[in-house]
């Protein structure tokens, strides 16, 4: 029972996973030449600064990377999943159709205490949308630790066979514990979606009629995906800024969804932050949707980039179209 209703959130503790087979570009434009398809090092880095990313082993879920992320962060958070009172798993990529992949997290983390849990879909901002929940139901009183959870293995979504999509994306997993605390905390948080614009980055297969109805394979139409990124993340940045009444000046890190780089270079330029206050792991993990802010942001904190007190603007977007921000004191 929660005795009396938090005025904040926190974050206690940040984890991630990769799975262990790391595939660098040389190694995909070789397996996907073998498909009669050209693509090479260069081009994927000069457009996009990828230069290598983690596909999960056939037999790896979502689950399984987010469990490896979640245990990270409680032991950060020096929680137990007993702690727990509140799961949020941000995925396009879930186990099954149903349950949520969060049941799956609470039962493979032994949490049998019928803690809520629940999935959020949001594609690329799905993390940013998770943690936006877990806030709210934290400040309410409904929860005082809440696992936040963004994990994917879009590797199993990926048609190879097209080279405009299937260099961008990787697996992974990353989370944070939100903890009820007195002091912020999480100062702002940011949220839209506009549908009339869910054609330009869509995976429109369902499992319908005892096999898959329409395309199970990711589309993109990159171009139109890229324009409408690099205006909203302005203006999401900008609004989460005003709402916290803090300026650009005050922050010290930004942790931006990674598909691009040039997108991440627009939005720092944008804000007038320099490229050594964001936060870059695309080169390494590729674009891994919903798991990649959670995995840039516990990478920045192990390695001492982040530190306790720092100003972090967090911020995604993705197929929907959704967009979102979380600027928050660490
Ligand atoms: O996570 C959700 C958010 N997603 C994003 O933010 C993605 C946003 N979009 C992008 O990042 C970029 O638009 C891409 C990286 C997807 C593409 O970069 P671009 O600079 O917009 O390239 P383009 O689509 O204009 O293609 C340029 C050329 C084309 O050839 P032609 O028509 O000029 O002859 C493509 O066919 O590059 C060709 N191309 C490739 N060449 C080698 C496309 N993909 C490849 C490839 N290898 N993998």
């Amino acid at each position: 029972m929660i005795e009396s209703t938090p005025r904040h959130s926190r974050i206690a503790g940040t984890g991630s996973a990769l799975p262990p087979r790391r595939v660098d570009n040389v190694e995909l434009a070789a397996e996907l030449a073998e498909r009669g398809i050209d693509t090479s090092d260069a081009w994927i880095v000069e457009r996009t600064g990828i230069r290598a990313r983690h596909f999960a082993a056939p037999e790896v879920n979502a689950s399984d990377l987010a469990v490896q992320a979640a245990r990270h962060a409680l032991e950060a958070a020096g929680l137990q999943g007993s702690d727990i009172d509140l799961i949020v798993v941000a995925t396009s990529t879930p186990d099954m159709t149903f349950p949520s992949t969060a049941t799956i997290v609470q039962r493979k983390l032994g949490i049998v205490h019928g803690c809520p849990a629940l999935d959020v879909q949001a594609v690329c901002s799905g993390f940013i949308y998770a943690t936006t929940v877990a806030d709210a139901m934290i400040r309410t009183g409904s929860a005082r630790h809440a696992l936040v959870i963004g994990a994917e293995v879009f590797s199993r979504i990926l048609n190879f066979d097209d080279r405009t999509t299937c260099v961008l994306f990787g697996d992974g997993a990353g989370a944070v514990v939100l903890s009820a605390s007195d002091t912020p905390g999480i100062l702002a948080t940011d949220l839209h979606a506009d549908g009339r614009h869910l054609d330009i980055l869509c995976t429109p297969g369902v499992v319908a009629r005892g096999g898959v109805l329409g395309d199970p394979f990711l589309r993109m139409d990159g171009q139109a995906v890229f324009k409408l990124a690099v205006g909203v993340l302005e203006s999401t940045a900008r609004t989460v800024l005003e709402k916290a009444g803090r300026r650009e000046t005050d922050i010290d890190w930004l942790v931006p969804h990674q598909a691009n780089i040039r997108i991440m270079q627009s939005t720092a330029r944008k804000l007038k932050l320099p490229m050594d206050k964001v936060i870059v792991t695309v080169d390494r993990h590729g674009n891994t949707s919903a798991a990649s802010i959670p995995l840039a942001f516990d990478e920045a904190v192990r390695s001492g980039r982040i530190q306790r007190g720092d100003t972090v603007l967090l911020e995604g977007v993705g197929g929907g179209f959704t967009w979102g921000a979380v600027l928050l004191d660490f």
